[in-house]
């Protein structure tokens, strides 16, 4: 299958694999389409490491890095980021995450506190240190979601020749990111996995084609299989950027408590909530959300201040449910599409892609047949 996108970056199938498993993404680029890394939560050094191993990995095919960086968030007073930022998370929220940690026998975490690095995170500066490390490496593909591309971004990869491409949920997303320079339009619908908008795939897909002057668009939110990337080539892109399939693969790296909920689960068993983030982003219901949609339950606070409280919660639920807590399998959730339904079991990401190609090329061909383009 040849596409604007497999021209554009010279692989062989127009599928992009984004995950923070460096693992996947090698895999994803090996097997033909893009791997995609997920730099947003890596230091600079590990992201470093991280893309050295990559390299040895692929022998020179291409693969991408993804950074999340938020354009609208709270901001730092005057007197220092740090201290200013946690100054802003109310008493009442602290009482009431540490109430339900405890409601639910979660385990004290034993780690230093890092809530002044998960807001420090999530700032352009620390986008600009991470792009100076990918920017070091032999990327094909920088992307960027929740705005349009963080300052110099657009100027690095033009100068580098590497892709600059956007995630985009609403048409007028989109045209801020036309208007930024950007070469590859990535067209998330609200199905998605992670920070979504309202608008689905069916519908934002061909929104986003019409306007985007002949740069290539890539679909995302809602496709894990052969059928559903032949339906995003047929409204007009030139590929899919998948998320949410890669968990069910045995390279990524999330705990297998959660990966055993996501095989349970179905397609109604996700949730567009802001609570762990302080954006909408979908996930796996559970006991949390319903936690934070009792009476009295406090609102989710902006980015980066709802991560900020919730982060050092996480690491300890997702510790104590890789070890089979029951209070922790109760709450234990991870981001995740409407896709999840789908998943049978667990699948080197290498398989995953060749299968998505392979059932692609069947399915058109199926399509073609119906037609009366072929015998
Ligand atoms: C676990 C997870 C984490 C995500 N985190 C990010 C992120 O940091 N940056 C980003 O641009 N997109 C992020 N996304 C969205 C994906 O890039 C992608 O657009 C989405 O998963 C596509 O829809 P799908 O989940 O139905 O495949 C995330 C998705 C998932 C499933």
């Amino acid at each position: 299958m040849r596409t604007a996108f497999t021209d554009l970056l010279g692989v062989q199938h127009p599928i992009a694999g984004f995950n923070r498993s460096p693992a996947v993404v090698a895999a994803v680029t090996n097997a033909g389409g893009l791997g995609v890394l997920a730099a947003t939560g890596y230091s600079p050094r590990e992201l470093d490491a991280q893309l050295t191993w990559i390299d040895e990995q692929v022998g020179g095919r291409p693969y991408g890095v993804d950074l999340l960086v938020p354009e609208k968030q709270a901001q730092a007073g005057t007197d220092g980021i740090r201290a200013s930022l946690r100054a802003q998370i109310p008493d009442q929220h602290l009482a009431f995450v540490a109430g339900l940690l405890g409601k639910y026998g979660i385990p004290a975490g034993d780690g230093p506190d890092w809530m002044d690095e998960i807001g420090a995170a999530l700032t352009p500066a620390a986008a600009e240190g991470l792009l100076d490390v990918a920017f070091g490496h032999r990327i094909a593909l920088v992307a960027s979601a929740l705005g349009t591309p963080p300052p110099g971004m657009v100027r690095r990869g033009q100068a580098a020749g590497v892709v600059v491409a956007a995630l985009v949920g609403a048409p007028r997303h989109a045209q801020r990111q036309i208007d930024a320079g950007v070469d590859l339009l990535i067209a998330q619908g609200t199905e998605a996995g992670g920070h979504t908008g309202t608008i689905a795939t069916m519908v934002l897909t061909p929104e986003i084609v019409a306007m985007a002057g002949g740069r290539p668009v890539l679909a995302a939110g809602g496709i894990a299989s052969g059928q559903q990337l032949a339906a995003a080539l047929a409204l007009g892109a030139a590929g899919a950027w998948c998320g949410s399939v890669w968990l069910s693969s045995t390279e990524d790296v999330a705990n297998q408590a959660i990966k055993a909920k996501f095989l349970d689960a179905t397609s109604s068993d996700t949730v567009r909530s802001a609570t762990r983030t302080g954006k909408p982003a979908r996930q796996l219901r559970s006991a949390w959300h319903a936690e934070w949609d009792r009476a009295g339950a406090p609102e989710p606070l902006p980015m980066p201040l709802q991560p900020m409280l919730v982060g050092e919660a996480w690491q300890r639920i997702d510790a104590a449910a890789a070890a089979g807590h029951p209070g922790a399998l109760e709450l234990e959730s991870f981001f995740i599409g409407q896709v999840v339904g789908s998943f049978r079991e667990l699948r080197p990401a290498g398989e995953i892609t060749a299968q998505l190609a392979a059932d692609c090329e069947q399915q058109i061909a199926g399509l073609a047949r119906l037609a009366g383009l072929l015998g």
